[in-house]
Parts: C-alpha cells; sequence; structure tokens
C-alpha cells in the first residue's frame, strides 16, 4: 500500500518500533538489564577479559581455553600500525577530529584488505568477516593510540605481544606500563561499551550491511554515527562540562559537588540538554553505569581526586532532583578515561575501538538472514504540479 501523509503512522526517529530479531544482546529496560548472548554484562566485566567477550559476542559461546589462545595470538599478530594508514593519518589536520581520523582508518583498511575485493566476488562470507572482525579489532587501537601522540607531538609506540588488549591499547597511548587498577578500569568500559542492540550505528552498519555492502564499509559509517553528541560523542560532551564547571584537583568533594549542583541548576533553568543523562530505552537508569561507576570509584582512590566524584555526584543529584533523568554510560566513562590521561577528543574514539565488535557481530547476523532496509515516508512536499 503507498502511503500519504494522510495515511501513515509516522514513527519519528523509529521510536518504540521493532524491525528484526538478534541474538547478540537484550536491552531490558524495565529491569535495567543488558545481557550478551544471554550472560549479564555485569558478570562478564566482572570476571572476563575484553578479548573473552569479544568471541563470545562474534560466536554466541566463551572461548575455550585453546579458542581463546589461538584469538590472542591471531589479534596480537596484527595490532602494528599499518604503514599505509600511518601516511594517511599523518596527511590529516590535527584539527580534524579524531573520529574523523578513525573513519577514514577503517575506510584504508578496507581498501587494503586483501579480502576485500568487489562485494559481488561473495568475500562476505561469514569466514571472511570473522577475519576482517578481529583484524579490525585489533589495528584500531594503534589508530587511536597513534592519533592522540601525534597531537601532542610524541612519536608512534610499537604494540607488545606480552600485554592483553588493554593493557597494550594504553602502553601504546601513554608509553608506559599502566597500573593494574587502571587496566582494569579501561577492561571494563571496553566491554560495556561492547554492544547495545540496534542503537543508531549499529542499526547504520546493518542498513549498509543489508545493500550487500561490504564490512568495513557498514564500520566507517558506522563510525560516521557514533560521532554524534545525542550517541558516542556524549562521553566527550560530559567532560567538557566538568572543565566548564571547573576541574580543581585541590578542591574538597562537598565543595565540588556544591558548584557542580548549581551549574545543573542553572543548565536546567535555561532548557539545556545536558549530555550523559536520558537515554532512548532506559528510562529508570543505564544497566551499565552501576558496574562503570564502580570502575570509576576505583580510578578516583587510585589517583587521590575526590572533587572528579564531587562533580559527579553534584551533577547527577541535581538532575535527578530536578528532572528524574539518570545517567548513561557516557557519564562515567567521561571522567574514568580523563582519570586515565586521555584527550576528550580520544574518547569517543574509544568507544569505537569497543564498539567494533558488536558493530561486526551485527553485520554477519544481518547476512545470515538479510533483508535490505528500506523504510517509507510520508510525503508533505507540495501537490503536483507542472512546468507552464
Ligand atoms: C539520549 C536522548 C537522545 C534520548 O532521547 P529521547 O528518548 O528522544 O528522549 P527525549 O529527548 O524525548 O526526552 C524526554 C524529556 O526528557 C528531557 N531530557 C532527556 N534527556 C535530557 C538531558 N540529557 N538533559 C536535559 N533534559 C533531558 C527532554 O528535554 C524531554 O523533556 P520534555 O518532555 O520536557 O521536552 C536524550 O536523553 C539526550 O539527548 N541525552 C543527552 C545525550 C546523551 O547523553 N546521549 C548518549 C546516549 S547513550
Amino acid at each position: 500500500m503507498v502511503q500519504t501523509a494522510d495515511t501513515a503512522e509516522i514513527r519519528r526517529g523509529l521510536a518504540g518500533v521493532v524491525v528484526d530479531y538478534t541474538a547478540i544482546s537484550k536491552v531490558n529496560p524495565d529491569t535495567n538489564s543488558l545481557l550478551y548472548r544471554g550472560y549479564p554484562v555485569q558478570e562478564l566485566a566482572a570476571r572476563c577479559s575484553f578479548e573473552e567477550v569479544a568471541h563470545l559476542l562474534w560466536h554466541g559461546e566463551l572461548p575455550l581455553a585453546e579458542q581463546l589462545a589461538a584469538f590472542e595470538r591471531q589479534e596480537r599478530a596484527v595490532r602494528a600500525l599499518d604503514p599505509v594508514v600511518k601516511r594517511v593519518v599523518d596527511e590529516l589536520p590535527t584539527t580534524s577530529h579524531p573520529m574523523d581520523v578513525c573513519r577514514t582508518a577503517a575506510s584504508v583498511l578496507g581498501a587494503r584488505d586483501p579480502r576485500a575485493r568487489d562485494p559481488r566476488a561473495g568475500d562476505s562470507s561469514r569466514e571472511a568477516n570473522l577475519a576482517k572482525a578481529v583484524d579490525l579489532f585489533a589495528a584500531m587501537p594503534a589508530v587511536v593510540a597513534y592519533d592522540q601522540r601525534r597531537r601532542r607531538g610524541e612519536d608512534l609506540v610499537e604494540p607488545r605481544a606480552d600485554l592483553g588488549y588493554s593493557a597494550n591499547f594504553l602502553w601504546m597511548t601513554f608509553g608506559v606500563e599502566p597500573a593494574p587498577e587502571v587496566i582494569r578500569a579501561f577492561e571494563v568500559s571496553m566491554i560495556l561499551y561492547a554492544e547495545h542492540s540496534f542503537n543508531a550505528s549499529t542499526f547504520t552498519a546493518r542498513v549498509v550491511t543489508s545493500t550487500l555492502s561490504d564490512l568495513h564499509s557498514a564500520v566507517t559509517t558506522a563510525i560516521g554515527a557514533l560521532k554524534g553528541p545525542l550517541h558516542g560523542g556524549a562521553n566527550e560532551a560530559v567532560m567538557e562540562t566538568f572543565e566548564e564547571i571547573g576541574i580543581d584537583p585541590d578542591e574538597s568533594h562537598e565543595d565540588a559537588k556544591a558548584r557542580a549542583k548549581a551549574w545543573m541548576d542553572n543548565a536546567l533553568a535555561q532548557k539545556k540538554k545536558v549530555m550523559g543523562f536520558g537515554h532512548r530505552v532506559y528510562k529508570h537508569g543505564d544497566s551499565r553505569v552501576p558496574t562503570m561507576k564502580a570502575a570509576l570509584d576505583d580510578l578516583i582512590t587510585y589517583y587521590r581526586r575526590p572533587e572528579i566524584l564531587g562533580l559527579y555526584d553534584g551533577l547527577e543529584q541535581s538532575m535527578d532532583e530536578a528532572k528524574g533523568i539518570k545517567p548513561n554510560l557516557d557519564y562515567p566513562t567521561g571522567p574514568a578515561y580523563h582519570l586515565m590521561g586521555f584527550d576528550i577528543p580520544t574518547f569517543t574514539p574509544l568507544f569505537v575501538a569497543s564498539r567494533i565488535v558488536g558493530w561486526t557481530a551485527h553485520i554477519m547476523e544481518q547476512l545470515e538472514n538479510n533483508s535490505l532496509i528500506r523504510p517509507l515516508s510520508a510525503y508533505n512536499g507540495p501537490d503536483e504540479r507542472h512546468l507552464d
């Protein structure tokens, strides 16, 4: 049936629309829970490595010891920054956002992939896509780490095959061996960011995949979707808010909290949207926040920065009292990445590095039972008319 503006039921933003099945993750806003392949994400964050979670999301089961060892060997062998990608990154102005660098790198990696031939030649098999997914998973940390370093005038740090994913990521970014507390908090953030059903960037990846385009094209466009402040960009915006309020490492928790509350009251009086709060699906709190908040608390203790907790508590409390809106995952990750030493524009690229797992799992799932994604629109332009 042809829909018109009069007859169509428009669901703007596809809010509440169920478009397909997925067996990868289950978001339950009523119970504030998130399951990856059936496992609560909190349990995975407490007990598993990011590599194990990646295997789970791609394959449906946690790896056996020998499967994990094989995956780690494969991943550690392809961590070094591709020299062509490095040349391209070096050509990009440091005025560009690091998300533009990530997006460009994903595209270059696609063009350089030995399996990237004409998609009609059948190189989008599950086997080929899994290999591409592992390559991208291994390659993106080097891009993100090098991009932050070059912006600071620092040289490339080569990867270390004796370190796990998170420790190596931190090593390549800062060139020093990270403390176990920092590795653990980073690992938790990677696990929590890895997958979240049909969010905007994952849906973007599925739309591109549904045309039978290739995996790298789908990931490249997903990175573009994630960049926006209503999606992944929110973790950067959170830290910008903290900076706008003012960070003073010598300030007490209580003083910082009072200033943050005053800032929030003023922002809400001006009807501002404050990034890091609210969620399209969760209306009573984001299931991932308590786990990430606990990781942030550990970092605050480790770095001895109670004023960061004061800012966090003040904004959260004031928003809750005024509007009952709860923080989303980007709220604790922003200050956590700041404490670890990442520059604000690097925050969303860290989300990219993690979400590559979810995107590629969805790309493979879409292809298993593909149907071109092509919704309708209701026309509300001028009536038919003719040239004189
Ligand atoms: C995520 C988000 C886009 C969800 O949007 P949504 O489901 O369409 O919800 P709405 O924007 O319709 O919000 C409903 C109400 O809550 C308010 N609200 C939602 N998030 C808010 C926020 N972060 N700050 C202030 N008010 C907010 C809206 O202004 C609206 O109020 P109104 O009914 O008086 O107009 C929205 O909460 C937002 O923009 N958050 C900030 C960005 C962010 O942190 N994104 C990361 C998501 S993981």
